[in-house]
């Protein structure tokens, strides 16, 4: 009866909580996280508090907290079987013991299995890269440093139709079709799908690769195929969902407050080196409205910068239409037109970040660049182009919901055919809209962190850090330390337990209050930090910290040898019994 473990964990990872929750709690963003009054208490100000990243709740007033799955329980009061179902069907997922067929098992093993074999496949094509001459200098060529290669984790496909053998010996196996790593012909013999490419890996939002592009080192139209070879769609992979870098660029994106839109791979790699590390890539598809949800969860402020050429164009006013549905009112949108020879790529590397940054600042607002396209090949002079204008402008107009955009908007173009603000909604049979959301400050509470309350932010983040800590460096006596302690030992049982499960684990052995507190604070945890990094400088405090207890203790104990423990100050007595050669040997 029992649903497994790893479909749970599976389906929290597909849905986005943010919808689950937005759908019966309407979220405002709030910086990094959105926010809402709490629907488990009352209250006036929003202190119900929402992590993207993190995929959970906390409520800061009355401390409810949990998964999306959680928040169903709580919310809908339904039990956790059917919460589960419910959850499953909004992303089209079987719930295993409901059909019992080997199939669906399969098809759970596979998703796991395709994530490990494309970081195999990673690994292996950033090895060649290394080992390939010609690969190198093509990549050289371009103005790439080996320093941005390896942040984008940029490989090689050598030559050859089975090279993955090598990393991947069950070759036969379904996983690596399903992920797109190999294709099968008619006669049923399998081969690489990317030889002798320059492979961008793609990653999704929990930095899992999940796909490639794989470029030709030389022009185009060789008889090598086309240009870029993208993964196929797969359980993992949808182009329309997913954008190149953005796993990257997270952090450059917070810290900059905005995002720029590319077109190409090349793109977002040069404009990182050359320090906009905020930039993303649409995969080769329109701009659609799922990656405009999508960015607007991490910023207020998009900007696309297509290619100068006229294909440039007809993306950009893609874009422009794609994101008409979920326009709001705080978010802006720019469109920054190269010139026609040009794209980001090029153009940053010959006129330099600052000239980018400045072309950056004097991008088309939305508005402004839907009046002037509408306005384009139409002078309005005659009764005719007006209604042309107006029959091209009902369509965009009425696609608006932001109220105060839309207004403005409509505004403009009345001015323009020369109508009233009253004419051209009654013509057009639209009307305002007033719906809003509450909206108000986010209360956090910000305290001093001790080093060990930072240690237990991270690992309740990123389990697999505790791999790096030894336990005799945690000796406090602090209730912090003792969740510390037991945090170590979930994490070297199961590495991969969620934020919330590892708290869930932690009920009952530790003071509920304290436990409540890490959940707050979790929400708080800038998770675009670099944790390892971040990990390693709290571990190098830790470990002299004990080497100087260490120390301390040993002096301590040669003078007790010496003259007797009345040579020792009671507060010396009270460390050196501390120690872990106080009193006799203690097991580590
Ligand atoms: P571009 O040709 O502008 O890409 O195509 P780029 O990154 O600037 O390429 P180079 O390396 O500088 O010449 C834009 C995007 O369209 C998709 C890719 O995602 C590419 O980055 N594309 C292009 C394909 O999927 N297949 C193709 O054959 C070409
Ligand atoms: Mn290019």
């Amino acid at each position: 009866m029992a649903i497994p473990e790893s479909f749970i964990q599976e389906l929290l990872n597909r849905v986005d909580i943010i919808d689950v929750i937005d759908a019966s709690v309407p979220l405002r963003k709030a910086g990094a996280n959105y926010s809402a009054c709490c629907p488990f208490h009352n209250e006036k100000t929003p202190s119900f508090t929402v992590s993207p990243t993190k995929q959970f709740y906390h409520c800061f007033g009355c401390g409810a907290h949990g998964t999306a799955l959680g928040f169903l329980i709580e919310y809908q009061g339904v039990g956790f079987v059917d919460a589960v179902h419910e959850l499953a069907k909004r992303v089209g997922m079987i719930v295993p013991q409901e059909v019992r067929s080997e199939q669906a098992v399969a098809a759970q093993k596979a998703a796991v299995g395709m994530i490990e074999a494309l970081q195999l496949a990673t690994d292996y094509y950033r090895g060649e890269l290394k080992k390939s001459e010609k690969a190198i200098a093509y990549l050289k060529g371009r103005g790439l440093s080996g320093e941005i290669a390896a942040r984008f984790q940029i490989g090689y496909a050598p030559p050859g139709w089975q090279n993955l053998t090598e990393v991947l010996p069950d070759y036969q196996s379904e996983t690596l079709t399903l992920a797109g790593l190999a294709i099968s012909n008619d006669a049923g013999r399998r081969y690489d799908r990317f030889r002798d490419r320059i492979m961008f890996p793609i990653h999704d939002q929990k930095g899992q690769v999940i796909g490639f592009g794989g470029r030709v080192l030389g022009g185009e139209g060789d008889d090598a195929g086309p240009k870029y070879l993208n993964s196929p769609e797969t359980p993992l992979f949808q182009k329309g969902n997913e954008l190149y870098g953005l796993y990257m660029a997270r952090r450059a994106i917070r810290e900059a407050g905005r995002v720029v839109v590319v077109e190409g791979y090349m793109d977002v790699v040069a404009l990182a080196q050359y320090g906009i590390a905020y930039a993303v890539a649409a995969l080769g598809t329109a701009t659609t409205p799922v990656h405009i949800t999508k960015l607007m969860r991490q910023t207020d402020d998009i900007i696309f910068c297509f290619d100068g050429d006229a294909a440039g164009r007809k993306a950009a006013w893609r874009a422009a239409m794609n994101s008409l549905p979920a326009l709001t009112d705080g978010l802006r949108l720019g469109f920054l037109f190269l010139p026609s020879e040009h794209d980001p790529d090029s153009y940053v590397r010959e006129f330099g970040t600052d000239a980018f940054e400045r072309a950056l600042a004097g991008a088309l607002p939305l508005s402004q660049y839907l009046v002037e396209k509408l306005g384009e090949d139409n002078d309005l002079q005659s009764q005719e182009s007006r209604v042309r204008f107006l029959n091209e402008a009902e369509p965009i107009l009425k696609q608006i919901q932001a109220p105060r955009l839309g207004l403005l908007l409509r505004k403009r173009v009345a001015e323009l055919v020369g109508i009233s603000l009253d004419e051209l909604e009654n013509s057009l049979g639209l009307r305002q809209t007033a719906a809003r959301r509450p909206s108000g400050p986010q209360r956090v509470n910000r305290r001093p962190l001790t080093l060990e309350r930072h240690l237990i932010h991270m690992l309740l983040i990123k389990p697999q850090l505790a791999a790096g800590l030894e336990m005799k460096l945690v000796s406090g006596k602090t209730p912090e330390c003792d969740v510390l302690r037991r945090l170590l030992e979930l994490a070297a049982a199961s590495p991969n337990l969620s934020s919330q499960a590892l708290l869930q684990a932690l009920q009952g052995e530790i003071a509920e209050a304290l436990r409540t507190e890490l959940s707050s604070e979790l929400m708080i945890v800038d998770d675009t930090l670099d944790l390892e990094h971040e990990f390693a400088g709290a571990l190098l405090q830790l470990q002299s910290t004990w080497e100087k207890q260490v120390s301390t203790a040993a002096e301590l104990l040669l003078l007790a040898q010496e003259k007797g423990l009345q040579a020792l100050t009671p507060e010396q007595r009270v460390l050196l019994q501390g120690s872990r050669w106080g009193h006799g040997k203690r097991k580590e």
